[in-house]
Formats: C-alpha cells, structure tokens, sequence
C-alpha cells in the first residue's frame, strides 16, 4: 500500500522498551505509518532521535527520528492508538483516547481484568472482540479498548490453546525465567540481576494465573467465561536479555501421547475462523527435537519473534505432561501482539 493510503497511527510511551519495538515494527508495516508519537513531559517538545536512548539493533527510522514527541493527549493525528505507558498511566490516558474514537491497543494491564475489555491473541481468541459491543454501550465510548496479554502469558496461553481444544486442560503448574527487558528501561541494575536470579516479580503470578484463563475461556453472548483450569506459577526474573523461557507441567482430562501432542501443536493455524493478517507468523508454534532447546538466545527471533518454540516435551511423574517455551518478551508479548490486535479490528471493521 502506499504510504499515503496507509492508516494513521500514534504510539504512546515512545521511548521506552515496547515504545521502540513498535516505531521498528510500524516503519515497515504494509498498513499503518506513524504520524504522530508521545511520550512523558521529559521527552515531550523534543525530536524522538533527541529524546529516546535507542536500545534495538537495527537504526531507528529516520522518518521517525524526526518526528517531535507529544504529551499524551487525545488530539494527536491518528486513528489507532498503540500504548506502552506503564500501568498507572494508562489507566488515566487510554479511556480518554477511547472515548473521543481512536482505537487503542494497549499492552499495559490497566484495563485488562475489566469485564468489557478483551485481552487478545488473535490466533487462540479473536472471537472476544464481542465484547466491543458491551463496552461501547457501558462506557459510551466513541471509540475502543483492546488489550494484549502481559508478555510471559503469551508463551503459555498460546502453545496451550489447541492442547486445551483437543485434550482438555485440568491443571499447569508454570515456572517462568524471564528476560530483563521486561522490566522496562533502564530496568534493574546489574549488580541486582547480573550473576543472579530473583524469585519475585511483583504482581506477575497473578497476571499469569489470570490472564491465561481468559485468554483460554471463550464467550457466551457478551459474557467473557474463564476456563476451568487450576493453575499455579512460579515468576523468576533471570540474566538474559530478551526472551521468556517457561517450564510447563500439564494434566488432561484425556491424556494424549507425546506424539499426538506434537502433532496438534505443529499443525495449529489458529482458532475456526482466523483471518489472514500480515503479522501472523507462517508457523505459530515451533517443536524443537534436540535435548537442549528451546533456548532464549537461539529461538526468540523465530519467525521475527512471533512464533512460540516449545521443546522437551514429556511425561511429567506428578502431572501428565512437561514441556519448555520460549517466547519474544517486547515482540509476540508486546508490540507485535498488539499491532497484529489492530490488524485484527481492520480486518473485522472495527478502526
Ligand atoms: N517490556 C516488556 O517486555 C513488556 C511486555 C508486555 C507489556 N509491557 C507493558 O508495556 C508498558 C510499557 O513497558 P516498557 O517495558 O516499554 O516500559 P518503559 O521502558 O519503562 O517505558 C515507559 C514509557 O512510558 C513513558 N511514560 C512514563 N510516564 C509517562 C507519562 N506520565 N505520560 C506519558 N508517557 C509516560 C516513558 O516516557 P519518557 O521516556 O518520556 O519518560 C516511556 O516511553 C507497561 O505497561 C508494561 O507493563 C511491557
């Protein structure tokens, strides 16, 4: 598509870790460009090339560099909203995006234990959007709020979708080791993570433990209906950069093989109905044979960051079945969640 032609969007919170995945990500994107950008009142007024201390690898968009960084408020020029603010900030910001019209897509967890907000992976759940109606009709919104997962819920919530269709799911017990980019920038010191492993992240167990049964449930009428799973998790923050790994231990109500485990996971192109979006990956989940893998470091990038790998499947002593993942924390968990969210309410005419 032209560039002229494409839809205009803005990303809040900029200049931190998601911000930049989604300024990387929507440079090249075949539908949406960036036409205007907002960040806090310490970046606002400035360049983005003078505001942000860009982190990725590639060079940051010189169209974008350009670009002067805005508050965040709801008078930028665009349609969809993309926010990386952190929690307590969009909490105040998003609904006032809402409800003049913009479409916002959000990945921080303000909204996302409402009962009329979605939290969505299109593959597994893109039926939710339902509850967009609801929404509407509870807040008066001219516009809508979508949520993506918190990022370690992704690597579960999506390997363990077409397990649950095919076996039933009746328990997971999750031990996460999770990257430092998930804490954001400049995140945690090195003297507190470097050589070291810290068993807490604040508040992530219950995300996990939450959101994975929603993401899990399905619908009825407008109701959002969690899955009847018990699920217990275990959050470590570990000393890799980018890349959640999470060890998985899993009982069914019909204990499948290893084979028929393998089989349903490598074949999965998402739920009945999944449309054809650009940032769907080509194989959404990846199985790795060898001993030692999934690893962080050789697997987060599959497929742009976008598939899951699981690995070292097998049977668990105490439950059924054990399993590992790894997933791209700021790209599957983050940014490309959600632009693949926007691309979702495109294609249903929803922006
Ligand atoms: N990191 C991950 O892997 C990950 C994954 C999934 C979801 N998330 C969620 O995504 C959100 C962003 O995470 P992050 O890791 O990118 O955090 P971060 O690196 O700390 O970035 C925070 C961003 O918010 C901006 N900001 C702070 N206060 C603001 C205010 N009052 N008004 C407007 N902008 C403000 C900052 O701008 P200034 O530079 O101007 O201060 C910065 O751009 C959080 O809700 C997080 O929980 C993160």
């Amino acid at each position: 598509m032209e560039n002229n032609r494409k839809i205009p969007v803005a990303v809040l919170g900029v200049t931190g870790m998601v911000g930049q995945r989604f300024v990387q990500l929507l440079a090249r994107h075949p539908w949406f460009r960036i036409t205007a950008i907002a960040s806090s009142e310490r970046s606002a007024g400035k360049k983005y090339r003078d505001a942000c201390h860009w982190l990725l690898d590639s060079e940051m968009p010189p169209e974008v560099g350009e670009l002067v960084v805005q508050l965040a408020q709801p008078t930028l020029d665009a349609k969809i909203i993309f926010s990386a603010l952190p929690a307590h900030i969009a909490r105040e910001v998003e609904p006032l995006f809402a409800d003049v019209g913009y479409s916002v897509c959000s990945n921080a967890s303000a909204f996302r234990y409402e009962e009329d907000v979605p939290v969505i992976i299109p593959e597994i759940n893109h039926d939710h959007t339902a509850l967009l109606e609801k929404q509407k009709k509870n807040r008066g919104w001219k516009g809508t709020l979508v949520t993506s997962p918190n990022c370690t819920t992704s690597g579960i919530a999506l390997p363990l979708k077409p397990l649950h269709e095919a076996f039933g799911i009746k328990k997971i017990f999750a031990v996460t080791m999770q990257a430092v980019s998930g804490a954001g920038y400049p995140g945690l010191s090195f003297l507190d993570i470097g050589d070291n492993v810290i068993p807490f992240i604040g508040g992530e167990e219950q995300k996990i433990e939450t959101e994975t049964l929603l993401l899990l449930g399905k619908i009825e009428g407008s109701q959002r209906i969690p899955a009847n799973i018990t699920i217990s998790a275990q959050a470590n923050r570990v000393n890799v950069k980018e890349g959640h790994t999470i060890c998985l231990s899993l009982a069914f109500a019909q204990k499948p093989s290893r084979e028929e485990i393998i089989s349903v996971l490598e074949n999965f192109k998402g739920i009945e109905d999944m449309p054809d979006l650009p940032s769907v990956p080509k194989q959404i989940l990846i199985v790795r044979q060898e001993e030692d893998r999934p690893q962080p470091c050789k697997d987060r990038h599959a497929n742009d960051g976008m598939s899951v790998t699981v690995g070292r499947i097998r049977v668990c002593p105490i439950l059924d079945f054990r399993m590992v993942t790894v997933s791209h924390n700021t790209l599957r968990g983050a940014a490309s969640g959600s632009i693949m969210n926007a691309e979702l309410l495109v294609v249903k005419k929803m922006v």
